[in-house]
């Protein structure tokens, strides 16, 4: 899979695409990242990106033509478009497992100001990573790319993601390791009966508990007491 992120703040991305688990997908050519300057599609003098709102305003927003450029620049047949806003489909579990089906995305950050409007004709839908705003979209880019690698086959183990939270619409169970007391705090008794059916069924019951309690809302469309 290729990712290319259009961002006018490359260096953002040093460090957090290269360590840990990412760095290793990437070593193994499972995923490719390309981090692309938009700003050098800029065809005016001072490769300008933005400018001031018709109709006035405070604040400048993002010309159409260095994104469209950018964008057309690496559109492939089968690329499908994002665009980072506070405004976009809220971002789940769901849509990851999805984009980590797709062979080639292109995740357009904004940063400080809007997009012209009209960008949104050249991309396939918008994205946010929660109702809050931020100063651009490069974290949500980010933490999409991480949650989409971390899919990959391959990437990681497919039990360590199959129970994930959010994976069927449940929080994940709780996890112990040594030692079996910890200030007064024991380990769950079944998890050391080394009874494998018994520790499933209290996975499974733990993920129902665990989301009753903190993410009703998950719930709330299924039969659930
Ligand atoms: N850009 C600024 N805030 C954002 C958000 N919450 N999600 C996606 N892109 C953004």
């Amino acid at each position: 899979m290729r990712i290319d992120i259009l961002t006018l703040f490359p260096s953002m991305f040093e460090g957090v695409f290269q360590e840990s688990i990412i760095k290793r997908a990437i070593q193994e050519k499972k995923v490719e990242i390309n981090i692309i300057n938009f700003r050098e599609y800029s065809t005016l003098n001072n490769h300008q990106v933005d400018d001031t709102p018709y109709g006035g305003g405070a604040g400048m927003v993002l010309r159409c033509e260095p994104l469209v450029s950018a964008i057309e620049s690496v559109k492939k047949e089968n690329t499908k478009v994002y665009l980072m806003t506070p405004q976009g489909v809220p971002y789940k579990q769901e849509l990851a497992n999805s984009l980590a089906k797709e062979s080639h995305i292109v995740l357009v950050c904004g940063h400080y100001e809007g997009f012209d409007e009209r960008i949104k004709n050249f991309c396939d839908g918008e994205i946010s990573i929660g109702d809050y705003v931020l100063t651009g979209g490069e974290i949500p880019a980010m933490a999409i790319t991480d949650s989409i690698v971390r899919l990959l086959p391959g990437v990681i183990k497919q039990e360590s993601y199959e129970s994930d939270s959010f994976q069927g619409d449940l929080l994940d169970y709780p996890t112990y390791t040594k030692p079996y007391e910890f200030r007064g705090y024991k380990v769950p008794e079944v998890l050391v009966s080394g009874n494998h059916q018994k520790i499933r069924e209290w996975r499974e019951q733990a993920r129902i508990e665990n989301t009753k309690e903190k993410r009703r809302d998950l719930l709330d469309f299924k039969e659930v007491e």
